[in-house]
């Protein structure tokens, strides 16, 4: 490790949640170096560190960041993540989550870097056969999505074996909220998920779709684990650290274990908001299973994670201040 601040490479550190982290290893004064095309990406999003256009399948560019910059760890955030889409067009999927990846470890272990945090998903979950879901839960991705997420898990494994690079892979539930300073916040386009556009409902005036009422759920409609974006970027702080100390690699799930069904989150909206929002009832979205709650102890007794935003109240609270910002 370099004997300054040690340096980490945020690939996608221009998207929602990598820009959420770049600005907390800031904070703690970390160097940081940004990698980012923009495909989905926000220049403006990127609050500090040395930011260089470019993508993973650029492999010259890799060697050229590997060569100039000190870098001790990779934190790889760039992924698509649309499940549908994921449906539609595997391939995409698969050179952009699993091939460029692989350009991204081979040229760290040609220089010699070792030490990897991944953003997964509980998608690798699939369908759950048991909640709360906890690591050892079955892996049965029902989409590409989750499959291109489990496949990387799989060659990090492998690449432990063959190569000794370490890795934390994190497996987020539901990521929501914005950045308390008001600066960065969820900026999808298109945006599919429940808070920005129950949010987006509310201050455009237009009802917010209920995507199915019949789920075998108390009020019928489905419930997820939402988590703070800045507590996500605390795991990944936490997961660094443990890496940076000679840690070995790990899978963690990141979720607050409570869960909320989409009518509540509705509801809680309006609450926040001081607002009307008008729900209507439309059919179910293909492939959402009914309930994905995180057992996520092993982060917390492992790691010493313990998420601040506890309450989705705060949570959207956070989200709010942001997209009314951005109105
Ligand atoms: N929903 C609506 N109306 C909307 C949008 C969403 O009712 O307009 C519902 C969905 O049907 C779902 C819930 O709100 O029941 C949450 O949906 P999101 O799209 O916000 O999030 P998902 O749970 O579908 O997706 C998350 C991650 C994915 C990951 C997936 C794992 O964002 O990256 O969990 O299944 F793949």
């Amino acid at each position: 490790m370099s004997a300054s601040n040690p340096t980490v490479l945020v690939i996608g550190g221009a998207g929602y949640i990598g820009s959420h982290m770049v600005r907390e290893l800031i904070e703690k004064n970390y160097s940081v170096v940004v990698l980012d095309n923009f495909s989905t990406g926000h220049r403006q999003l990127v609050t500090g560190g040395q930011l260089i256009e470019g993508g993973l399948g650029n492999v010259d560019l890799l060697r050229d960041i590997f060569s100039k910059y000190p870098i001790d760890a990779v934190m790889h955030f760039a992924a698509f993540s649309l499940v549908g889409e994921s449906v539609q067009a595997p391939l995409k999927y698969y050179r952009n989550n699993v091939a460029e990846t692989i350009n991204l470890i081979e040229t760290m272990i040609g220089h010699g870097i070792k030490r990897f945090i991944f953003s997964s998903t509980a998608a690798v979950y699939g369908e759950p056969e048991k909640i709360p879901i906890a690591e050892n839960h079955p892996l049965n991705p029902t989409n590409p999505y989750g499959s291109t997420k489990l496949t990387v898990e799989r060659m990090l494994a492998d690449c432990d074996t063959a190569h000794g690079l370490k890795s934390i892979s994190l497996r987020y539930f539901n990521a929501a909220g914005a950045h308390p300073s008001g600066m960065i916040g969820e900026m999808h386009e298109p945006e599919s998920h429940l808070i920005p556009l129950v949010l987006r409902a509310v201050l455009s005036h237009v009802p917010i779709k209920i995507f199915g009422s019949d789920y075998p759920t108390p009020d019928g409609t489905c419930i997820r684990d939402y988590v703070h974006v800045c507590d996500l970027a605390q795991a990944h702080l936490l997961a660094l650290q443990t890496l940076l100390e000679g840690g070995g690699s790990q899978v963690f799930n990141l979720g607050n274990s409570v869960g909320f069904s989409v009518r509540q989150v509705i509801e809680l909206a309006r609450q926040v908001t001081g607002r009307a929002i008008e729900a209507v009832e439309h059919d179910r979205r293909p492939g959402d299973p009914a309930v994905l709650v995180a057992d996520s102890s092993k982060a917390r007794r492992i790691l010493g994670w313990s998420p601040v935003y506890e309450n989705l109240e705060a949570i959207i609270e956070s989200a709010w201040r942001w997209h009314r910002s951005q109105h």
